[in-house]
């Protein structure tokens, strides 16, 4: 790849990452980027690194502009290591006079790599540091998505450098929105939202207040991840905004788990049900889709209905994982339902009630459970539930 000047004087240095498919349990299946950016003025500023392997790669597209050794300042703005893996190697072949980051920054730079003698300087929101032409103001974006987490703001740039913010996994060999399939970067954009940002999503609401109150103008924004917002950063901004107040649409998804296809028949009938009364639906059944992606659905749904067969008195395994990291991101504000098939206990749909009033979901109606394989009226029993939760989705 080559170094790509986003503003003048301001370049694009990061490494792409085609091979990565796993972040932390988010299938990445179309890899990821770890963006870094060279600010290069009377003072020259590298903002973040990348992965652990990718240094080389980073020095090499940083040569394509100067020597690493004339870079003045790393600013850290997020501390996770795909951002600072590589910053030892860094901090090495730079000697950089200043390592900037927030006071969470330091403490948990200290905590990764134990370098007391690093150049620390802490910095707050608000504060600003002159490069010459050029301002740099930091805004502390606490938990969005760890303690340590800033914004650099450029000025007269107008260029946000976000770290995680408004970023997707999609590694690509073009570096702008306006470069890529419009559809494509907002499905990646809102599965990076829904997997990483969405238990915050209250403090992203007032992250947006704020910035608004503080009356920046942005004209573009960097992340950390995927591609750069250059053609009217407000589409994502926007987007953020709707899926923080968590905005559902006219739609359900009906997740399943099934031992010998009965709870697989009762899903794809209730599924029937909810498109009776008009409401998109789909149907996700978890031997073939991954947890990362049933979350990216149920972002913008209204409706979850879950089924399992009962496996050893209890759910079916992958149910288990996916109602583990379903509840670390906490959707709100969901219709809820349960379903499944069973031999004797039949304790799964049960334990998937207990999870979706744990979840504060409102439910539909009491578990549906049908005894082995589904009759006739069973499955018609399956329409009735997916017609009830079509009705109350379309309320
Ligand atoms: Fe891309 Fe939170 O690290």
């Amino acid at each position: 790849m080559q170094a790509t000047e986003l503003k003048r004087g301001v370049y694009w240095v990061g490494a792409v990452d085609w091979g990565v498919r796993d972040f932390h349990g988010y299938s990445t299946p179309l890899g990821s980027t770890y963006n870094a950016y060279l600010l290069v003025d009377e003072k020259v500023v590298l903002f973040d690194t990348v992965r652990k392997g990718f240094g080389s790669e980073l020095l090499a597209h940083i040569r394509q502009i100067i020597d690493p050794t004339q870079i003045d300042y790393i600013v850290v703005n997020h501390v996770e290591m795909d951002h600072t893996g590589s910053l030892p190697e860094i901090v090495e072949a730079v000697k950089p006079e200043k390592i900037i980051c927030s006071a969470n920054g330091k403490k948990n730079l200290l905590a990764h790599f134990h370098r007391d003698e690093w150049p620390y300087e802490v910095v707050a929101t608000g504060q600003t540091i002159s490069t010459g032409r050029k301002t740099i103001r930091f805004i502390e974006t606490k938990m969005i998505h760890w303690p340590d987490s800033m914004f650099s703001y450029i000025e007269p740039d107008a260029l946000l450098i976000s770290q995680d913010g408004f970023g997707q996994h999609w590694a690509t060999s073009e570096r702008f929105d306006d470069e890529v399939d419009a559809s494509e970067l907002m499905r990646q954009s809102a599965k990076y939202y829904a997997n990483i940002l969405l238990p915050y999503s209250v403090l992203v609401q007032k992250l947006l207040a704020d910035v608004k109150q503080m009356g920046l103008a942005i004209d573009m924004i960097a992340p950390d991840h995927g591609l750069i917002w250059r053609s009217g950063p407000e589409k994502i901004v926007n987007a953020w905004d709707e899926w923080s107040r968590q905005v559902a649409r006219r739609r359900a998804i009906v997740v399943y788990d099934t031992m010998w296809h009965s709870t697989e028949l009762m899903a794809k009938a209730i599924a029937d049900g909810i498109r009776n009364e008009g409401v998109s639906v789909r149907v996700m059944g978890l031997d073939g889709c991954h947890r990362s992606d049933v979350i990216t659905e149920l972002l913008d749904a209204k409706a979850v209905v879950l089924g399992s067969a009962t496996l050893n008195n209890g759910m079916m395994p992958r149910m288990a994982d996916l109602l583990a990291y379903m509840k670390g991101l906490r959707p709100a504000g969901k219709i809820g339902a349960a379903f499944g098939s069973y031999g004797w206990g039949g304790e799964a749909p049960r334990l998937l009630d207990a999870f979706l009033a744990e979840m504060k979901f409102e439910i539909a109606c009491e578990c549906l459970r049908v005894n082995y394989v589904p009759t006739a009226e069973d499955l018609q029993r399956c329409v009735e539930l997916g017609e009830k939760i079509g009705s109350m989705v379309k309320e």
